[in-house]
């Protein structure tokens, strides 16, 4: 044996009698919690940022995070200020004067489609007919609309309703950054026209 294999060894028998301190055949005693290895591992001294442990004497309250500074913008919603309040004004303005800033194209309305197959065809269902699982299996009422029986939803209201919800509806801000609803909204545009005369300019591209 080299000398380097010898320390090896004994490093290895040292490690197997320390991991032996846990439950095992030579313990006796139930509740002893056996030897730890490499305490500081276990007990790191660095600060967890989710861990609010009150001992932080530098932050208020002794917590590890700070809340962001006013006026922080979120990932993903820079230069996102929405000015559309959550009212019927707010609804009838963004239905009017609101309008989609990304334009249409196949790689903005597949994700559109990837993203309404996530978060809307459960209820909304495939073709938007109202008939999503939730609702066959009677867990949910029906949305009281198919998008194709509703040629006066505009971009602007449908980006309203995913960012507030609408009476049954819950807001989808949370889940959906603004960019991300924008190709949603192509995509239930899409379903809106499937038999119109606009149906080509959306259907084409998802092909
Ligand atoms: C949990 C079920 C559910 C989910 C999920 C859901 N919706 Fe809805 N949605 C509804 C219901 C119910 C209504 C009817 C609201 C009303 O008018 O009271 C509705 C209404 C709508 C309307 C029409 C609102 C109007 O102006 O009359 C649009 C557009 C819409 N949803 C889009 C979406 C989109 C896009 C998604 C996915 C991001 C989505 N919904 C996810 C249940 C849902």
């Amino acid at each position: 044996m080299t000398s380097n294999n010898i320390f090896l060894s004994v490093l290895s028998m040292l490690l197997l009698a320390a991991s032996c301190g846990g439950p095992g055949p030579l313990r006796t005693d139930e509740n002893d919690p056996g030897v730890v290895f490499d305490p500081p591992m276990y007990w790191q001294p660095s600060y967890k940022p989710l861990r609010q442990s009150g001992e932080n004497t530098l932050n208020p309250y002794g917590a590890n995070v700070r809340p962001p500074a006013p006026h922080t913008i979120p990932y993903g919603k820079k230069d996102f200020i929405y000015p559309y309040p959550n009212t019927t004004a707010g609804y009838d303005s963004a239905k009017k004067h609101l309008k989609n800033p990304l334009p249409l194209t196949a790689e903005n309305l597949k994700e559109g489609q990837r993203l309404y197959q996530i978060y809307c065809v459960y209820c909304h269902g495939e073709k938007g007919d109202a008939d999503g699982i939730l609702v066959q299996k009677g867990k949910y009422p029906p949305p009281p609309l198919k998008y194709k029986d509703r040629p006066d939803l505009t971009e602007g209201s449908i980006f309203h309703v995913i960012t507030y919800g609408k009476g049954l509806m819950g807001s989808h801000a949370s889940q959906l950054w603004p960019e991300q609803r924008w190709k949603v909204v192509q995509y239930v545009q899409a379903l809106q026209h499937q038999n119109d005369s606009l149906a080509s300019q959306y259907w084409s591209l998802l092909k």
